[in-house]
């Protein structure tokens, strides 16, 4: 039978995610499915524990991975932490601190935002201000902000959140694999991020990792997490209990891709990975530059996997994508929100982050524009 899977064609994704994935992953991808309780699995998820601590730099026992796209862990961060009637303040700059913020709504925070323009980082200084003025519970902020492409200084913000007493929420869904960030170092008490930019797989799991300050809240919660299917208390007997203890039917094979781009970010080294991310990043806004295109950034607050080019006036935004896609099998992202049409969003995550890869688009991009 014939089948449209066999025809897909193979794109070069260089959007904000998901990224290329490497042969290496795709390879373990089609291993034998091995039973959620199975105890070869189970080494398959202390593998993937201790590999996690790596990469996330840290040292929490709660370092696990939930089942399901960032989304997933921008919840299960936010549903274990927050009781009903906590005050939370988000820190927001774009598309994904407002996500936060309806999300810690709907769990029944008292959430307070303390917005910066789109494409500019959280000011420091606004951050002590409004930390100095009122007493919250939990702070939570985006690391790298995907919709435009600003880095955001939560290694200074940390220290100011832990020495009010408040709980630190970081999404690390862009950051993690990309970026430098220490989640024990910089007073992280909650984390996630996702399988499928800068770590290099297909989406469907989420990292997360939560400080043991943090994890004595959640057990020591009033009133059970609301949430059955996130609930750390019972993911951690899943995942460390002795003996374990049934909590869903874990996809095996996503465990199996996750497990092998940890192995492949070790092999080359972490920092090594954040330089390669860093080269292709300078190699292509000198491109871009070189093509007379400016970027929305800043230069020092810019993120390396995710890169915002101001669209030349006069060209139409769509139109150009759309050809990216159809004549040279390449995919970039739109804008969001308020920078819909105004700008397109590259993306250097996990293996797209090559300069062959960059020369392959600045090569079609110039082309397309020339016309
Ligand atoms: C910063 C950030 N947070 C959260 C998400 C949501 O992740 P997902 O789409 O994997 O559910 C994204 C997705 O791009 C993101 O970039």
């Amino acid at each position: 039978m014939k089948s449209l899977l066999d025809s897909l064609d193979s794109v070069l994704l260089m959007g904000p995610g998901p990224s290329t994935i490497s042969p290496k992953v795709y390879e373990v991808m089609g291993k034998t499915t091995l039973g959620h309780m199975d105890p070869q699995f189970f080494s398959v998820m202390d593998g993937l524990k201790d590999s996690l601590r790596k990469v996330m730099q840290t040292h929490n026992e709660a370092t696990i991975t939930i089942s399901g796209t960032g989304t997933a862990g921008m919840e299960a961060c936010l549903v274990n932490l927050i009781e009903p009637g906590d005050s939370m303040l988000v820190i927001a700059n774009g598309y994904f601190g407002a996500r936060m913020q309806e999300m810690a709504s709907r769990l029944g925070a008292v959430v307070s935002t303390l917005e910066f323009p789109w494409g500019s980082p959280v000011d420091v200084e606004a951050v002590k201000k409004e930390l100095n003025s009122k007493s919250y519970r939990i702070v939570g902020m985006v690391h790298a902000e995907t919709s435009t492409g600003v880095r955001n200084p939560i290694e200074q913000i940390g220290p100011l959140v832990r020495s009010m007493g408040a709980f630190f929420l970081v999404d690390a869904v862009t950051s993690l694999g990309g970026i430098e960030i220490k989640p024990d170092e910089w007073g992280i008490d909650a984390m996630y991020s996702c399988s499928q930019k800068c770590l290099g797989c297909p989406s469907g799991l989420s990292p997360v990792t939560f400080s043991s300050r943090a994890m004595e809240k959640i057990v020591n919660r009033k009133t059970k997490v609301p949430n059955f299917y996130l609930d750390m208390t019972l993911l951690m007997k899943y995942w460390n209990g002795s003996p374990r203890v049934y909590h869903h039917t874990a996809p095996a094979n996503m465990y199996y891709a996750l497990y092998r781009a940890l192995e492949l970010i070790q092999e080359e080294g972490v920092q090594a990975v954040y330089q390669r991310h860093l080269d292709a990043h300078r190699y292509l806004v000198e491109g871009l530059e070189k093509m007379g295109l400016s970027m929305l950034v800043e230069a020092p607050h810019r993120l390396p996997m995710l890169n915002t080019v101001k669209i030349p006036e006069g060209v139409e935004d769509a139109a150009v994508r759309k050809e990216l896609r159809s004549s040279y099998k390449i995919e970039i992202g739109a804008g969001l929100g308020s920078l819909a049409g105004k700008i397109w969003r590259i993306g250097l995550m996990g293996h797209t982050a090559r300069r062959e890869n960059v020369d392959i688009f600045l090569k079609a991009l110039a082309r397309i524009l020339r016309r």
